[in-house]
């Protein structure tokens, strides 16, 4: 994972970089550092363990000048966190500093090699070993850094992005990218590396998305240029990206995962603009009838994603089957990777993605393109690696999602699944107009149910104080909330890090009704719809061996409500879109719980958002 973040031209570096770097402590917070080429041209390094802000703290009486420089965030993968694994790493020669993002999984072979020809190492991070090969290329070839890069890197297997300065040339940042993304922002007379564009849309809104295996170099006043391994000069796509500043702070929230929460009813509204039409009643989503005729062939879908994408994806599953009467299948993408998937042409794999640069997720999809299957990416992050590696796709356009625990981005993810099945069902004829009519008038009041919902704010505040005392938490739905469950209980984790359980309902009593005592909070999502009977009877199941319950019901609800210890009234809403409402009250009550605690709720411990490493 790892953030990192560049800059050349005529201003401060050391600004630039830093506020970039929190853009991007997403990615990862457990160190970080800077390298820069000062006025009087010595390469001055700071690095800390721990988070930006400490190494912004740091630096305070040192020389932070230099209108070159390079940056970096870390979320470890070889080396525990650490100074000296933070980087930039420095090179034997005392002249190259680098920033790394990916894994060089043969670091092993050379580091011994460089071992052999008498370079040491301070660190145990393969990006040291990265960062002396390249130094050992340039002085033992007598190489400019450019080429001691690109030959380097030919002997480089993994995933790296990658950026490095030499004091011997203040005028120089070379960069590079396999397999883990960076984006280079174009201003007048400067350019800004980062991993993503957050950092850069502060200054400019032209960029270039680097692909694999190119090598740029930045260099002042010339324009920008890539080349390939083979030293071949290539085209350049320089995009505009619409991104505002707005989007990327708290706007008044004491954290941003409490602000994308409040958010979600307007993101749904972006995310649905254009696609639903209701009077004419129809859905649009444009990738499906651009490729209505490979999507009408379809055998079989199989969904690939990782974490709560994974979450959104099993909710995808129950609306295409429902709507499109085709099977689909829902693999994590790590174990789809490796599991010698039976996939080919005649397959529809769909790609679920907030950040579209998930290593695993990028992975499954590279396989089963390779093994013929037709790709749709579902993702957020505009220009990411997803939709640039997938035959086609829709944006869930709910903008930047900084806080790490995932929120807006899966009822986008939802609501993009049900455009989809929605929009397949009506061209392939396998929903009813009446019905689809139903479903639609629902979708366009989802906005204002969510609003509702979102009221239950200040009482799941002060029942949340309640439930800090708890190590475990039991969290049961059926149908379309199953998932909701399994979220509901992620988002406990991630962020209060209370083991929590997500089960279906009926299942509870194949083991984990064990674990149920006096001190054990179930939440039952149990909202109105055609299994309430049967969530009525595992509520009692619960009470009878003193478990104490947190129901989730429809307003109204008389039943649920007087047998539950505690109960959050939710509007009611069809049964293919309650998950939209019921995920609402669950993310208040992770988060809540996780501040009563203490927590650090945007950033919590070994986790990050973007996950660029297998
Ligand atoms: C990480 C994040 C999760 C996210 C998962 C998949 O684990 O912390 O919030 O759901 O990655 O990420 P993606 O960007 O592919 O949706």
């Amino acid at each position: 994972m790892c953030g990192i973040v560049g800059y050349i031209g005529s201003r401060d570096a050391f600004p630039i970089l830093i506020k970039g770097l929190k853009r991007l402590e997403y990615r990862g917070y457990d160190s970080a550092g800077v390298a820069l080429l000062s006025e009087s041209n010595h390469l001055n390094v700071y690095k800390v363990k721990g988070k930006v802000s400490g190494l912004e703290e740091s630096v305070q009486k040192e020389d932070i000048s230099g209108t070159i420089g390079i940056a970096h965030t870390r979320w470890a993968t070889h080396g525990e966190p650490s100074k000296i694994n933070a980087h930039p790493h420095v090179s034997a020669s005392g002249k190259l500093a680098l920033i790394h993002n990916g894994i060089i999984e043969n670091y092993n072979v050379l580091k011994e090699r460089l071992q052999q020809k008498g370079y040491s190492f301070t660190s145990s991070t393969d990006t040291e070993v990265l960062v002396q090969l390249i130094d050992y290329m340039k002085e033992s070839g007598k190489l400019d850094l450019l080429t001691a890069v690109r030959l380097a890197l030919r002997e480089v297997v993994g995933a790296y992005a990658l950026a490095i300065i030499d004091y011997t040339n203040p005028d120089e940042v070379i960069v590079a990218r396999k397999s883990s993304p960076l984006v280079i922002g174009i201003g007048e007379n400067e350019f800004f590396i980062a991993s993503d564009a957050t950092p850069i849309v502060e200054y400019t809104d032209k960029v270039v998305y680097l692909e694999d295996e190119d090598i740029a170099i930045l260099k002042r006043g010339e324009p920008l240029k890539v080349i390939d391994f083979s030293n071949e000069e290539l085209n350049l796509e320089v995009q505009t990206i619409e991104l505002n500043l707005g989007q990327l702070e708290k706007g008044g929230y004491p954290h941003f995962m409490l602000k994308e929460i409040f958010e979600q009813p307007d993101c749904l509204r972006d995310c649905m603009r254009g696609r639903l039409r209701v009077e004419e009643n129809e859905v649009i989503l444009s990738a499906v009838m651009d490729h209505k005729d490979k999507l009408l062939e379809a055998k079989r879908i199989i969904i690939v994603a990782c974490g709560t994408s994974w979450h959104a994806a099993l909710i995808g599953r129950q609306l295409i089957e429902h709507y499109c009467r085709i099977p689909v299948q829902v693999e994590y993408a790590s174990e789809f990777r490796y599991s010698n998937p039976v996939v080919g042409g005649g397959d529809i794999v769909i790609s679920i993605s907030q950040s579209g640069e998930t290593a695993d997720t990028l992975a499954a999809v590279e396989l089963a393109r390779q093994r013929g299957a037709f790709i749709y990416g579902i993702c957020n992050a505009v220009g990411s690696s997803i939709p640039r590696n997938t035959h086609t796709g829709s944006y869930i356009h709910v903008g930047p999602e900084i806080g790490v625990a995932s929120t807006k981005a899966f009822t986008g993810q939802v609501t993009v699944l049900a455009m989809l099945a929605l929009t397949l069902a009506k061209v392939k004829g396998t929903v009813k107009p009446e019905e689809l009519q139903e479903i639609l008038k629902e979708f366009e009041t989802i906005p204002e149910k969510m609003k509702k919902a979102l009221e239950t704010n200040e009482q799941i505040a002060s029942l949340s104080k309640t439930f800090t005392y708890a190590s475990n938490f039991i969290y049961l739905g059926r149908g379309y909330n199953y998932p909701v469950a399994l979220e509901g209980a992620l988002k406990l984790k991630e962020i209060s890090y209370i083991h929590a359980e997500g089960y279906p309902a009926a299942e509870m009593k194949h083991g984990p009704i064990a674990l149920i005592d006096t001190e054990m909070p179930v939440v039952v999502i149990a909202t109105h719809n055609s299994l309430y009977e049967k969530l009525l009877s595992n509520v009692q199941e619960i009470k009878a061996r003193k478990g104490k319950v947190i129901a989730l019901v429809s307003e109204g609800d008389e039943t649920i409500s007087k047998i539950a210890d505690y109960c959050i009234e939710l509007p009611k809403t069809v049964e293919a879109l309650d998950p939209l409402i019921t995920t609402i009250p669950l993310q208040l009550m992770a988060y809540h719980i996780a501040v009563c605690k203490g927590k650090d709720v945007d950033q919590p411990r070994n986790l990050a958002k973007s996950v660029t490493v297998e």
